[in-house]
């Protein structure tokens, strides 16, 4: 076990957005996960600087405090508050959770704007966008509403219809207006600062698959989880584009250029800079150097992170740091997938979420068995589901009846034979040595994955130490044993302590309250990770406490609380967030004779059922016209089968079979996939004939 080393580490976690309270989607995705990172290092007796703050900028925040009649400062200062106190109300320890409307945020991301400027590193360009003559500012989508093309309904937003959830453009809305004076805005042309990323595509790859960076090793590529290097790649394939740095908006980092007059850096150039102003105001405050978190090649920058913000951090904050020159790139981005709740995506608008602010007035005691009902769920390689049963079933059948069964006997046994005096013993008792060695050995894979960032195997390998503890017990029955042989019993109580302190160090990282109190418990104070594996941790003839318990039982009618109070709060909406820094770029331009490849009909689903041993896969029978074909579709989450039955879609025909399964897919049903992953079908707004090319 490596238990020191000379390297700093910087672990940074997503700024979040100060527009709304924190889910637990949020906490599972990139704070828990980042918290038990830096726990982990902590207690290996390293300094990790821990960085967090708000994201307080963003045309959404602006709609936000509009709606609501107040200022943005406002809303972000409400928001801050809120989302800070959940944070260290659930054990997340940051460093510092700074803001990015602080001034010297602001000044930091001006500065990094104009090094960059100074470069080169901008194109700057010219395009016609909505503008408002009365209140002579330039519109963001949001702001302008009007007739949706596609369903004829008024109030469409310039990005999207919420009626029938169609992808606009501003420009395609009829009598489009804008938000603000409510009347129809004019096409002015406006400039902005765009990032070439096309010409750092070399680098990008050679940099993400192999791990070097200007012929130097950086980072061990193998380390990387594979959907991140494989949106990565994607991206890098697709290739990449010139994207605008900057926005017409009065809300934010201002363009510190007199040409930028009445802009703002866009989230790329801002949010991300955040995390190196919140290291400025961290190191000002603690009298340290900032320059030794970013600028010292020996600091190794994780970030974590949820998987929408994966091109973000992987490709164009990489950019915006390789072209300073003097800043260093992340070693890992140990994105999470998405985490969704009672077999739904979990939704901000919708209401389709567990808050952790309001978890927090229901559940005052339970934030340690969130934490580790999240962990035991963590979606690291795939999309996992929360559910309250499963929350239930964590806390009883595994920390209450396990883990908080095998304390309790522990310590309440100590107190009845030995007067709360830990047993002394003058060897250890060898006929337990094949315990201590399963002990060893769950020890040592927990650490092995907590090195490897693999959390949730981690937390497993962590409990089943008290879950041995536990068996430990139950095999040897000290309460039988006490009548005939009092010496044996000592022997058994004495390692059963050792292993419940062994416990609580190992799951201090997961479940920080209830290790303190065990510790506390047990008259341990001062621990770290190298004190794992040892059977004298408490020594012989040390008095403990009494015995509190460290978990309660969660009852069925309070799972239900929260089952109705989720159901009875959710708003029906045909409504998608958008946002604009997760739309992916339009790909290369193709040629019109590439676009006739494509055959595609109009096919009816005849049949649809589950592929076994799949959530996502679909198998379905589609008529068209002249043939019917089976083809795999991976919509299982969003349509059940007896939905789907009778509907038309859209199919590509001549594309190659593909043997999925086991099953031959003879082509490929087409369609729409928002940022928050919602897939649906492209069915056609009248029926049509079965075998209808789509041109
Ligand atoms: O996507 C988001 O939540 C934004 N607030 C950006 C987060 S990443 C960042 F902080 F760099
Ligand atoms: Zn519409």
């Amino acid at each position: 076990m490596s238990t020191n080393s000379s390297k700093k580490h910087l672990i940074t976690a997503a700024l979040p957005y100060a527009n709304g309270p924190i889910h637990i989607g949020h906490l599972a995705g990139a704070y828990l996960p980042a918290d038990i990172y830096v726990r982990y290092l902590r207690l290996k007796g390293e300094k990790p600087l821990f960085i967090c703050g708000s994201d307080e900028h963003g045309a959404a925040i602006t709609l936000r405090a509009k709606k609501e009649n107040k200022t943005p400062q406002q809303i972000v200062d409400e928001y801050h508050t809120l989302n800070k106190k959940a944070f260290e109300d659930f054990g997340i320890t940051f460093d510092i959770f700074h803001r990015t409307s602080s001034q010297l945020h602001h000044k930091t991301a001006q500065d990094f704007f104009l090094d960059l400027d100074k470069k080169g590193a901008f194109e700057v360009k010219k395009s016609e966008q909505f503008y408002d003559e009365d209140y002579k500012q330039f519109l963001a989508d949001r702001y302008i509403t009007g007739t949706c093309p596609k369903c004829n309904k008024e109030g469409a937003y310039g990005d999207q219809c919420e009626s029938c959830g169609s992808s606009l453009n501003p420009t395609e809305l009829i009598n489009p207006k804008s938000t603000l004076s409510g009347k129809p805005p004019v096409l002015k042309e406006t400039t902005h600062w765009y990032l070439p990323m096309q010409n750092e595509e070399n680098w990008l790859r050679e940099w993400i698959e192999m791990g070097t960076l200007e012929g130097k090793k950086h980072h061990d590529p193998k380390s990387w989880r594979k959907p991140v290097v494989g949106q990565c790649k994607s991206w890098i394939d697709g290739g990449l584009q010139s994207r605008a740095m900057t926005r017409d908006l009065d809300w934010g980092v201002k363009v510190p250029l007199k040409e930028g007059d009445g802009k703002v850096l866009y989230v790329w150039l801002d949010a991300p800079i955040g995390y190196i102003s919140a290291t400025k105001a961290w190191a000002e405050e603690n009298d340290e150097k900032w320059e030794d978190y970013w600028q010292n090649e020996e600091t190794e920058l994780i970030h974590f992170i949820g998987k929408d913000n994966i091109v973000f951090h992987c490709i164009i904050f990489p950019i915006l740091l390789k072209k300073h020159g003097e800043f260093n790139l992340p070693v890992n981005v140990p994105a999470n997938e998405f985490l969704n709740l009672e077999g739904k995506k979990i939704s901000t608008s919708r209401n389709w979420a567990v808050w952790l602010h309001e978890f927090m007035e229901d559940m005052p005691d339970k934030n340690d068995v969130l934490r580790y009902a999240l962990c035991s769920i963590a979606p690291e390689t795939k999309d996992s589901e929360f559910t309250w049963q499963d929350f239930q079933a964590r806390n009883n059948s595994e920390l209450v009846a396990i883990y908080g069964n095998f304390v309790n006997r522990s310590v309440v046994l100590t107190h009845k034979y030995f007067n709360g005096k830990v047993p002394a013993l003058k060897q250890f008792p060898h006929e337990y040595q094949s315990v201590v060695d399963q002990m060893k050995s769950h020890i040592d894979s927990c650490t092995q994955k907590l090195e490897n960032k693999q959390f949730r195997e981690a937390q497993n390998e962590a409990i089943a130490i008290a879950r041995l503890g536990n068996k430990f017990l139950a095999e040897t029955e000290p309460w039988k044993l006490i009548k005939t042989d009092e010496e044996q019993v000592a022997k058994i109580l004495n390692l059963s302590l050792q292993i419940a302190a062994n416990a609580a160090i190992a799951l201090f990282p997961f479940l920080p309250e209830s290790s303190r109190s065990l510790l506390k418990m047990l008259g341990l104070e001062h621990v770290s990770w190298s004190d794992l594996a040892s059977v004298d941790l408490i020594k012989g003839g040390s008095k403990i406490a009494e015995a509190e318990h460290l978990f309660s039982k969660i009852e069925d009618a309070e799972i239900q609380k929260q089952i109705d109070k989720l159901q009875a709060k959710a708003e029906p909406q045909n409504k998608v967030e958008v946002d604009e820094s997760k739309i992916e770029p339009i790909k290369k331009t193709i040629e019109f004779d590439d676009f006739l490849k494509l055959d595609i009909r109009i096919g009816t689903i005849k049949a649809a059922e589950k592929m076994p041993k799949s959530n996502k896969m679909l198998k379905l029978q589609i008529d068209l016209g002249n043939e019917e074909r089976t083809i795999l579709s991976g919509i299982a989450k969003n349509y059940s089968p007896e939905d789907l039955v009778g509907e038309q879609v859209q199919v590509v025909v001549n594309l190659a079979p593909r043997k999925m399964m086991g099953v031959l897919s003879e082509g490929m049903v087409l369609m729409a996939e928002s940022s928050d992953e919602t897939l649906a079908l492209l069915s056609p707004n009248k029926k049509v004939s079965e075998g209808s090319k789509v041109s």
